[in-house]
């Protein structure tokens, strides 16, 4: 009882990240846009490991992000000769952007769907290769 009173009342100081952040669930989804070839992704959170993918069209995942910008998710993304990391959530940059979090995993790199153009322009290359599981 002492804790949600606490919460309630640290949210109504932050009521913004209280709604969007605390209440609703965050959904990211990756849409395979691989010329011909499966999408093998493995992500993982702090707390979670969502395991291994193959993705021959789409798949994702839901959570409620973390009340003070901890949200992380990083993956891997493998296909024949191609090994790749990505952090396909991470709250400061993504909490802003979407709740509904769509991606197109092209060989240059994820493209995230931006709202604003309703394309998926929103691109970023894959990162150093230094955190691979
Ligand atoms: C989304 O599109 C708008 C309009 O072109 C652009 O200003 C904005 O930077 C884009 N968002 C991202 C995250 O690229």
């Amino acid at each position: 009882m002492k804790t949600s009173a606490t919460l309630i009342i640290i949210c109504s100081l932050f009521i913004d990240s209280c709604v969007e952040g605390i209440w609703s669930k965050t959904h990211v989804k990756l849409n395979n846009n691989l010329p011909a070839e499966t999408l093998r992704v493995h992500c993982k959170s702090r707390d979670d490991d969502l395991g291994i993918h193959d993705i021959t069209r789409s798949w994702g995942f839901s959570f409620i992000p973390h009340f003070l910008d901890g949200t992380l998710f990083s993956c891997n993304f493998a296909w024949p000769g191609q090994l790749h990391w990505f952090d396909i959530y991470e709250q400061s940059r993504d909490q802003e952007e979407c709740t509904q979090c769509i991606w197109k995993i092209s060989p240059k790199g994820p493209c995230r769907f931006n709202g604003t153009t309703g394309e998926f322009d929103a691109c970023f290359p894959w990162s150093p290769s230094s955190r691979l599981w």
